[in-house]
């Protein structure tokens, strides 16, 4: 049995395509896309280090070479990071058998796995007392949602043990629970050597049914704190504005909580509004009269005078045209917008790509 005071390592799952969050995942991994001024991985390093963890092994796949340049050893977070990079992506459970061996706990020992894009209060510690409590060989992070139709159900007995895992429910009589797969795990560490290596496994689909087919002990804990998955544009900005907030408790946000978070380097012009956790990355430059609300701008970018950005996030170097409204829209790393275009609903504008002035519109005027 492990000692209390053994801090508990973890392996953050960074690997994945982000296939939703593009054009933003084109040129850089998910979990390395800005959230309220810092790599959004920051926030989770931050988080896991206030719960007494002091060594993570990240298992990295797609863009694998720029985490380690940016978070390096992990001394300047106080952390042991250590990377290890799949030849070919292993799918969540293949990833979390791949890094196995830089692990130093006992086979009894817990280890904590984090999906990397789940933005969450969750309480870590109360998640391994409870897996401790319970003798549990695996213990999972549940969330309530409203609408549980996207995700994989997890319904639980009285005593918070799982009785099974449903993935995405197509009929009324299929939503068991409102109790989803929350993406934060305790493993019991031996477990974790019970994972097939050497080809694709998704822990989701094959690792924990399987677990629980064969009469392992899988523990619910819900916990009905702050939870959002970042995997779309729309989460992701909804995340960065939360943290700036406050909404959601960060040691990683660089400034103080509030409506706004305007990093060192940035030109905001004296009568611009920016409301809403908008935050405007250093060295971009907001021109007069600009209305940003609920917004992240990153590094470089440029808003010109009249600009109206709501819900939206603008990628580093890009360049919004004077008067041009975007609401709810995406738009790459280095993109120009022209002067009186309007944009709204989910639009994704490419990285580098060039919309000459007026030529988009929602609506006949502006
Ligand atoms: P989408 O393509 O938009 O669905 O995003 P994703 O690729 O991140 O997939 P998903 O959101 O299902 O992944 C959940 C977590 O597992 C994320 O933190 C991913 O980075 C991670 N992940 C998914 N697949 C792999 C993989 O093959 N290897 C590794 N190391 N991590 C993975």
């Amino acid at each position: 049995m492990a000692l209390a005071s053994n801090p508990p390592e973890a392996i953050l799952l960074v690997g994945g395509k982000g296939t939703r969050l593009r054009p933003l995942t084109v040129n850089t991994p998910k979990p390395m896309v800005p959230a309220a001024g810092v790599p959004f991985l920051t926030h989770q390093l931050a988080r896991a280090r206030a719960a007494g963890v002091r060594h993570i092994v990240l298992a990295t796949s797609y863009l694998a070479e720029v985490f380690e340049p940016y978070f390096g050893d992990g001394s300047a977070f106080g952390l042991h990071l250590e990377y290890v990079t799949e030849e070919e992506p292993l799918g969540t459970g293949g990833a979390i058998r791949n890094v196995a061996t830089r692990l130093t706990s006992g086979p009894h020992d817990p280890v904590l796995v984090f999906n990397g894009d789940i933005l969450t209060g969750l309480d870590i510690r109360a998640l391994i007392d409870t897996h401790r409590s319970t003798g549990a060989d695996v213990s999972l992070h549940l969330t309530r949602v409203p609408d549980p139709r996207a995700f994989g159900l997890v319904p639980t007995d009285a005593t918070g043990r799982v009785t099974a895992f449903l993935e995405k429910p197509q009929t009324p009589e299929e939503i068991v629970t409102d109790q989803i797969n929350a993406g934060a795990y305790v493993f019991t560490r031996s477990v974790i050597d019970t994972i097939p290596t050497g080809r694709p496994v998704s822990v989701e689909r094959e690792t924990f049914p399987g677990l629980l087919a064969a009469g392992a002990h899988l523990q619910g804990m819900v916990d009905s704190t702050y939870w959002l998955d970042l995997g779309t544009p729309q989460a992701f900005v909804r995340g960065s504005a939360d943290l700036v907030l406050g909404r959601v408790p960060s040691p990683a946000v660089p400034g103080r909580r509030g409506d706004r978070l305007v990093l060192a380097g940035a030109q905001v012009a004296r009568d611009a509004k920016i409301t809403g956790g908008t935050v405007i990355g250093a060295g971009a430059r907001i021109g007069s009269g600009v209305r940003i609300d609920g917004s992240a701008v990153l590094d470089g970018a440029v808003v010109e005078d009249g600009a109206q950005v709501r819900d939206t996030l603008v990628g580093a170097r890009a360049r919004i045209g004077a008067r041009t409204v975007l609401d709810g829209v995406v738009v790459g790393d280095g993109a120009l917008i022209g002067p009186d275009n309007e944009l709204r609903d989910g639009a994704r504008v490419w990285c580098d790509a060039d919309i000459p002035p007026g030529a988009v519109r929602f609506s006949s005027d502006l």
